[in-house]
């Protein structure tokens, strides 16, 4: 069977699909935690436009990116994937590490928040590349789906750092 070949083919490697897919999500989760966490804590020029967006951003990176990930990992693996794979992505370390209560303008807010589409973009860029992935449509699919929401937010995001930067003039 088809899928199953795919499986065992995959199974544990580095670079495998499906590490490839825990990192994605592990990026997810860390990102979506960030946008979720810092509207409460931004200074400066537009606070409130950049804190509604965060927050928008925080539900598509938690309740649709990381969802459908986490779904397709499911699907593709029979054995549960190790949540503790989660803690040790380098994604997370900036993110779960950021301190409650720590005050964000939101030019560092807006910087850190380009930083982390920039690495979601270049992974989900890569994954796209990788044989194994054309291979199935459905996770490839998905991937793109995700990328596109990525490069939108990225250029929303670009769009406020310019805003900002030309009032400051
Ligand atoms: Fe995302
Ligand atoms: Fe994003």
């Amino acid at each position: 069977m088809e899928l199953k070949k795919y499986k065992d083919s995959v199974n544990g490697e580095p670079g495998s699909v499906k590490n490839l897919l825990l990192v994605a999500l592990a990026q997810e989760v860390a990102t979506a935690y960030f946008y979720w966490l810092v509207p409460n804590f931004l200074a400066g020029n537009e606070r409130k436009s950049i804190g509604d967006t965060f927050l928008k951003y925080a539900d598509d990176e938690f309740n649709d990116h990381a969802t459908k990930i986490k779904e397709r990992l499911e699907q593709l693996y029979t054995e549960p994937f190790p949540v503790d794979t989660l803690t040790k992505v380098d994604a997370l370390k900036g993110f779960t590490q950021t301190p409650l209560q720590t005050q964000f303008s939101t030019l560092t807010a807006l910087h850190h928040a380009i930083e982390a589409e920039e690495v979601s973009i270049a992974h989900y860029e890569k994954c796209l590349q990788m044989e194994e992935f054309k291979n199935d449509p459905v996770t490839f699919a998905m991937v793109r789906h995700i990328l596109g929401d990525e490069y939108e937010h990225l250029t929303e995001l670009k769009n406020f750092l310019e805003d900002i930067n030309s009032t400051q003039d």
